[in-house]
Parts: C-alpha cells; structure tokens; sequence
C-alpha cells in the first residue's frame, strides 16, 4: 500500500447498542409503532441483540439506576437486572460485547468481581462493566442506608473499589489450573494469589473462586464526566461512556482524557471514548424531523418537568413560572448527576432559557444525527476523524430508527471502509483493540 492510501483510510469507528426500554424518548412508548413494555420484554430485547450483531456492532450496554418514584421515566419503573439480562443474552450471541451497569456505592467488590467474571466465562470473554456511582439520593434507601455518600466520597469508594476487583480479578494467573489426572495436582500454588486488602472502605481476603476469562478479565467502561469521574477513568478504565453535544466540547473531553491517561503512564490507545447518541434515519431531513415531531409531541410539559427534576433528585420544578427565565437553583445538582445537571444550568443561564425550553431540550432531545443514511455516516465519521470520540453508543430516536441505522448506516460504514464487515476477534476486548492485561501479581521472567 502507498504512504499516500495508508494515510487516507478512514478511523475506524467503533458502535455499541444501548438496552433501554423503547426507542425514542420517555414518551415514546406510546407511539403506535413502539413496543411499550420494551423494557421488561424479553423477545423484543434479543431482537435488538441480534439485529446489532447482525451489524457487528462491538457490544450492547444496559444502563440502570437504584431507585424510582412515581414521577421516573417510564421505562424505569419495570426493567431488567442488567447482569441477569445479559447472561440470557450471552447465551443467544456469540461475538458482541455485553456491558452492564453496576453501582459501586452499593455493591461489595467481592460479589461483583465474581458476577462479572462469571458473565465473561459464560460470554467465552464478551463481558463488561459499566461503572457508576449512583446518582440518585432515594438509593439509600433501598440499601439500608440513612444516607446516599456525596458525591467525592462515591468516587473515593469507586477508586479502592476498582483496586480490589482488579486484584480479585488476578486471584489466579492465567495458567494457574493444572488439572493433571496422574498426579493429582489441580492448582499451581505458585500462581494462586491473595489480596489481603484492608483499606479505607473495603478489608477483602480473596481469593476469587474464579479465575481469569478468554480475555483477562472483563472490560471497564466509566460513566461520569464530573473531574473526579475522568480521574476515575484514567487511572483504571478501558473505556469511558460519555455525551458531549459539539465536536469542540467533545475534542476537548479526549484531550483531557489523554492528558490523564499519560499521567497514569498509560498508552493513549488503553482507554476508548464512546459518546452516548441518538439517531434518526430516513428519506431525507425533513422525514426526518417529521419522524422527530411524532415522539415529541408525546411529551406533555409536566413529563418534561418531571424529567427535568429526575436528574436533580427528583426536584420539584412544577412550583416556578413556565415562562420566565430559567430559577436560580444554586449548588442543587451537584451531588446527583454533578456533570449534567452543570451543563443544564450553564446551557440555561448562557442562553437566556425559560424553564419551559430547558424542560422540553432535556425530554425531547433533538437526535444528535439525522437524516438520509449518508448524512448519518458522514456525521458519525466526522466525530471520529476529528478525534472528537472513538466510537458511539446508539439509541434509536424513533420506533425504527435502530434497525434503520444497522441496516442502512453500518454498510455505508463498511463500504467506506471505516467499520469491521466481520468480527475479527472474539473477545469484547479483541472488538477494541485493548492490550490483553499482564496479571498484576505474575513474575515477570
Ligand atoms: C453519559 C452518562 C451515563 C450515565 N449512566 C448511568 C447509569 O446508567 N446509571 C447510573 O446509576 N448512573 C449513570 N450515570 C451517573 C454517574 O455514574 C454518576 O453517578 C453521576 O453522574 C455523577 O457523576 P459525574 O458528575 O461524574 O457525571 C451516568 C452519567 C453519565 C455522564
């Protein structure tokens, strides 16, 4: 190949589905096309899998939250377990990632080191984990707790929580289980290692009763964009799930993600930026804004408000005017879903919004690309030739805008040459092109 066509090929672009509920926005259940019971609907779920594998997506990722009250989305209020989801779902796809969301301020790191692992043996290495810290305050409550940790103590507890995972992960190295017949021997004693942590918020033994996957160990995707969050990230993710609105806004995000990474002695390759989208596909772009409207207008203004609220811990805004400018609400925000509701207030006061605006942006967000499948492709490869992000994780905007991306968007990729036409590999690590991880307590010859 010339230098001239080798610098020419296009980034590679890589894609991950989102498993929340139907397509569009809160409201969209309703839409006469939509599944309503998406979210607890099993057929419809391993219908998705198999249309985003079918597109060779890198993987599908579940979201999740630990508390609900009457005034949550609607697809919140009755849904899966995401490790129990994507254990059904390991056994009906072969190559796609399965990423699931866990909290590590409820959880014990013992319990989630083997569940995750146990996802990645079933998988043959397929699996991850998206971690979070739990923004809702209601938590508490649900783990018999008085109090829901603020928001820079959740990511202290993240930080020794991911140490002692990792080191359960490395309880065996690779090779560790001998199972020689004649001899009688099982295990290598030499390569079975405890942990023995004792720290500020965890005294874990170990070992795991599990021992390492087809690719290590599962993949770590880290979701908060707060300083602490991408601290969090640089120093022990392989992936990072964020959503940045402009290509400026997000170059920026990677560069910094970069500057962290490098600071950590990490490779700037170790650690993929995924942005959280929306699409809607169609004819051309007034179909599509046609297709926008029909969900849209299913959310009525208190939807909105309550939506609007959620991410302030369920904050009443019904009590201010509509119509004037968007309240003053100070810190409030802050110790829930911090990086958001920042860009909430700030996107509000800069602009001049009424609460109004702000409640309806939020509810019905505009597909971040739309229209004919070409637009849709050039958007997505513009972000990625700008080093704005690595990849997406997709969500339809409207009943059949995901089959519509997997189907119309994904061969347009292909043929550009900027999206795999097969798996290469089988692991979600191989997906990524992420290093196989040296086991920590190995020695090196
Ligand atoms: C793009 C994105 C997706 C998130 N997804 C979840 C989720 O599925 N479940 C959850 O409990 N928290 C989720 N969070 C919340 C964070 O994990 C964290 O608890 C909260 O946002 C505060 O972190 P931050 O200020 O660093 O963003 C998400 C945050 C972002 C930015």
């Amino acid at each position: 190949m010339s230098q001239s066509s080798t610098t020419a090929s296009p980034r590679q672009i890589h894609l991950g589905a989102i498993i929340q509920g139907p397509s569009g926005n809160m409201s969209a259940w309703r839409h006469p096309d939509a599944v309503a019971d998406a979210s607890i609907n099993v057929r419809f779920v391993q219908q998705l899998a198999r249309e985003a594998e079918a597109a060779k997506f890198d993987l599908l990722f579940v979201a999740d939250g630990l508390h609900i009250n009457a005034k949550s989305i609607p697809h919140f209020l009755n849904r899966f377990e995401p490790l129990t989801l994507l254990s059904a779902l390991a056994s009906i796809t072969e190559r796609i990632g399965l990423v699931g969301t866990l909290s590590t301020s409820y959880s014990d790191p013992f319990t989630v080191a083997r569940q995750f692992s146990s996802l990645d043996h079933l998988s043959d290495g397929r699996a991850g984990w998206n971690v979070v810290t739990s923004p809702l305050e209601g938590s508490a409550k649900n783990f018999s707790r008085d109090k829901h940790p603020e928001h820079a103590l959740r990511y202290r507890i993240a930080t020794e929580f991911l140490s002692v995972t990792k080191g359960l992960w490395d309880s065996w190295e690779d090779d560790a289980f001998v199972r020689d017949k004649a001899s009688g021997v099982f295990f290598d004693p030499d390569k079975l290692h405890t942990l023995n942590h004792s720290g500020e918020f965890f005294s874990v033994a170990g070992p795991l009763n599990i021992g390492r996957s087809r690719q290590g160990r599962p993949i770590l995707f880290q979701a908060g964009a707060s300083e602490d969050g991408k601290a969090v990230a640089a120093e022990h993710a392989d992936a990072i799930y964020t959503r940045q609105e402009t290509i400026p806004l997000a170059q920026a995000f990677y560069a910094d993600v970069q500057k962290r990474l490098a600071a950590h002695g990490r490779a700037s390759n170790s650690l993929k930026v995924f942005q959280g989208i929306s699409v809607i596909v169609a004819d051309s772009a007034d179909d599509a804004e046609a297709r926008y409207q029909e969900t849209a207008r299913l959310v009525t203004i208190d939807n909105a408000l309550d939506y609007l609220g959620r991410y302030f811990d369920h904050h009443d805004f019904s009590q201010y005017p509509l119509d004037a400018p968007f309240p003053d609400i100070g810190e409030l925000g802050s110790n829930q879903f911090r990086s958001t509701t920042d860009a909430i207030k700030r996107n509000a006061y800069e602009r001049g919004l009424t609460l109004r605006q702000v409640a309806l942006e939020a509810a019905t967000p505009r597909p971040s690309f739309s229209g004919a499948p070409e637009q849709v492709a050039d958007g997505l490869q513009a972000w990625v030739e700008a080093r704005a992000t690595d990849g997406f994780i997709v969500r339809g905007g409207s009943p059949t805008a995901f089959t519509d991306f997997a189907t119309k968007v994904v061969p347009i990729l292909q043929e550009r040459g900027a999206y795999r036409r097969d798996y290469e590999g089988v692991t979600l690590r191989e997906h990524l092109g992420l290093d196989y991880p040296a086991n920590q307590f190995a020695q090196t010859a």
